[in-house]
């Protein structure tokens, strides 16, 4: 049985509001109607003129919704603040010093992302794939997933292709940009986000979509036929020759930070004049513009005429670093 006044209907929502703002509103049940009146429960004997009654009122469930609350307070300050959510799946980086608490922080995760299914440790990304070596740590079922992204879905798998979900801004530019009927590469496409976000977004003629990583490219393909999308080409292979037989590009997308400045040559010979080549790049932050001037000079000195348009830092990646995007124009 909990306190409450009752109150006329016409007055419920200015009680409701001075007793919240006086600190008296019991926040744990629910305000009952009763006719023309509310019961209103309180933390008070009374309040006001209006009459009280004691009430059996439905308790509110409140959900945590932060994680750390179910993990020891001690190591609150030091667990991790941030992850990522694919689909159903989230990935988490546990620093050694609390590895003995990593299914703990799994379940923790679980319990205030309802819509997660799995909760997998980060192991970091290896090889020329990018492949995430993950451990699950709470949940169940497998590692493929279905990810949701400015009204596309990709089907994924992040233990057998790489993806990244915090791309979502830069895909979305991408699209912004894209005049009706270009032809695009991207060359190092993984599941096709850059391709599937672009095709819904703006009106390109083709998207050349490669990838090294046989999995990925029959990702590419479910996911073409998932969103229906006509105007992506998936192709297996290495970028570097797979282009060769392609048409010169509008734009070439290159993301593959660590690097995609080795391939800008091959990039730059596949745009057309005028055309624009988005090349990702992890660069120390003092060293970003000069050593970009010198890689442009490189290319000029090889034939391929450009300049740099715009410098678009993506995120940090280390204290002294970050992942840029350039965005190159053949001229
Ligand atoms: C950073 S991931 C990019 C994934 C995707 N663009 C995204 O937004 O999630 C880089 C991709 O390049 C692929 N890759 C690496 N070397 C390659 C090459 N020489 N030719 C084509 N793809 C390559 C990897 O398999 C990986 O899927």
């Amino acid at each position: 049985m909990v306190r409450c006044v009752r109150v006329p209907k016409a007055e419920g929502n200015s009680v409701r509001m001075s007793l919240k703002a006086e600190g008296l509103l019991d926040l744990d049940h629910r305000i009952a109607s009763e006719g023309d009146s509310l019961l209103i429960p309180i933390l008070c004997a009374s309040y006001g003129d209006y009459a009280t009654e004691e009430r059996d009122l439905e308790e509110i469930e409140h959900q945590e919704t932060d994680y750390r609350m179910f993990l020891p307070e001690e190591i609150r300050d030091i667990l991790p603040n941030s992850f990522d959510c694919i689909g159903d799946l989230i990935i988490v980086k546990i620093e050694d010093e609390l590895l003995q608490y990593k299914h703990q922080i799994g379940e923790a995760l679980l319990k205030v992302n309802r819509n997660v299914r799995l909760v997998l440790m980060d192991g970091g990304v290896k090889g020329e794939l990018r492949i995430r070596e993950l451990e699950p740590i709470a949940g169940s079922g497998t590692t493929e997933t279905r990810h949701k992204e400015s009204g596309v879905t990709m089907i994924t798998d992040p233990a057998k292709v790489y993806f990244n979900p915090r791309l979502a801004t830069e895909r979305m530019h991408v699209a912004s940009q894209v005049k009706d009927g270009e032809t695009i590469i991207d060359m190092f496409s993984g599941v096709a986000p850059f391709g599937l976000v672009v095709c819904k977004h703006a009106r390109p003629k083709v998207v050349y979509s490669i990838d090294l990583n046989h999995d990925a490219y029959e990702f590419m393909k479910r996911n073409i036929e998932l969103n229906k999308v006509s105007e992506i080409v998936p192709m297996e292979g290495d970028a570097a020759v797979a282009v060769k037989d392609l048409p010169q590009a509008d734009r070439v997308i290159m993301n593959l930070p660590q690097i995609a400045y080795r391939f800008l040559d091959v990039a730059l010979s596949k745009t057309k004049k005028g055309g624009v080549v988005h090349m990702h790049r992890i660069m120390e932050r003092d060293e970003a513009d000069a050593l970009t001037e010198q890689l442009l000079d490189e290319m000029r000195s090889k034939g391929l005429d450009c300049h740099l348009s715009e410098k678009r830092e993506l995120k940090t990646y280390s204290p002294s670093a970050s992942v840029y995007v350039f965005d190159v124009i053949r001229d």
